[in-house]
């Protein structure tokens, strides 16, 4: 029989309790061994709930487990990553590595140097929607590619104390589309984005909850990326890739497969958030992860391509604060693709 990764949860918010449900009852390659959280009440609590050890310390939880899945807010990702990863730990990181680029390389390299498996959170890749569409993708069907829409607009926003050390709009929420874009379409040359606060309370803490992202991608197509924190009507991930062959539409799905009808109109429920959205992709990714470190293969996500969708994110900020556009080149390395970013004088007209 094949021993399952034991892995050890430290955060356990709203992401954190995600992957806790998940790693008790939907993985296979993967188990919980311990769950840890900065405020030890809760940390028992879940421990208790789960029929799981809990740790008192972050270096406990490293002891108990052969890898670790890091789900506590962004700012804290680095140095939690790079301690496991020097205890010999692999390790399952949230998007995003962390909250500067200086800190994400640096992380990345502390990996690399230590050998384990580093996996990043962009839960899509492991979406049996989006998996089935990217494959048809992947082997030519659309023909050729010449326009990208996706939406990620939030049902209603998060807490502010969370909003607070997020990174941003851009590196907290636009992220996901700009790792999506670079997974089925390619790599990207040109960010150009928009920002505005519909609630007053986002432009007091200098951050914005809607914006339009557009791209242009080194293959000629192009892209459109809209956000909103409170988009009010449900949670909605959907997207269209269309090429000169057929479109591929990945839309938002129903929250139950029941519709009400009454004369002239059926309606239907839209999931609420990420968790009623996506339950089986954060499950998937875990078992992915703990593959990965079974069979020695790379991850499908790995910290080069969250560094790319960091500086995608990075580059629409920049975009959002000048109001000009942001051109990019991307370069080919044994590790991935990297970007080198530059700021256009003019703006495009
Ligand atoms: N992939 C996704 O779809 C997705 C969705 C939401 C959040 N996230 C990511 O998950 C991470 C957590 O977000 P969240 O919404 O769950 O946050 P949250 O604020 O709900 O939870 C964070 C938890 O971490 C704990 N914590 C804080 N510092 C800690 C430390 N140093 N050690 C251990 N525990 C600590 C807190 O007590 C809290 O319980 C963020 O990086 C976020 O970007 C990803």
């Amino acid at each position: 029989m094949t021993r399952t990764l034991g892995i050890g949860l430290a955060g356990l918010g709203r992401m954190g309790r995600i992957h806790a449900t998940n790693l008790t009852s939907r993985c296979g390659a993967a188990r919980l061994a311990a769950v840890y959280d900065a405020n030890a009440d809760v940390a028992r609590a879940l421990a208790e709930e789960l029929e799981v050890p809990w740790a008192a310390s972050y270096a406990e939880l490293l002891e108990r487990a052969d890898a670790v899945a890091i789900a506590t807010p962004t700012g804290t990702h680095a140095e939690l990553t790079a301690a496991a990863a020097e205890a010999g730990r692999h390790v399952f990181c949230e998007k995003p590595i962390s909250l500067d680029r200086p800190t994400t390389v640096e992380t990345i390299e502390a990996v690399q140097r230590a050998g384990v498996v580093f996996q990043v959170g962009f839960h899509r890749r492991f979406d049996p929607d989006w998996v089935a569409a990217a494959a048809r993708i992947h082997a030519g069907e659309l023909g050729e590619v010449t326009l990208f829409r996706t939406s990620l607009r939030d049902m209603t926003p998060p807490p502010p104390e969370f909003l607070a050390g997020s990174g941003g709009f851009f590196v907290d929420v636009t992220v996901h589309d700009l790792d999506v874009a670079r997974w089925l379409v390619g790599e990207v040359v040109e960010v150009t984005a928009h920002g505005t606060a519909s609630d007053p309370a986002f432009a007091a803490i200098g951050d914005i909850d809607t914006a339009v992202v557009v791209l242009r991608f080194e293959n000629g197509a192009l892209g459109v990326i809209d956000n909103s924190r409170s988009a009010r009507y449900g949670y909605e991930c959907s997207s269209e890739v269309m090429g000169s062959a057929a479109i591929a539409r990945i839309d938002a799905p129903r929250r139950h497969g029941y519709e009400w009808r009454t004369p002239g109109l059926a309606s239907h429920e839209l999931p609420r958030d990420f968790e009623e959205r996506y339950p089986w992709a954060y499950a998937e990714e875990l078992d992915a992860f703990a593959r990965c470190v079974r069979d020695g293969a790379p991850p499908r996500v790995s910290g080069v391509d969250a560094l790319a969708a960091f500086d995608l994110a990075q580059a629409a900020d920049r975009s959002w604060r000048t109001g000009r556009p942001v051109a990019l080149t991307p370069q080919r390395t044994e590790t991935g693709v990297r970007y080198e970013t530059t700021e256009k004088d003019e703006v495009r007209v």
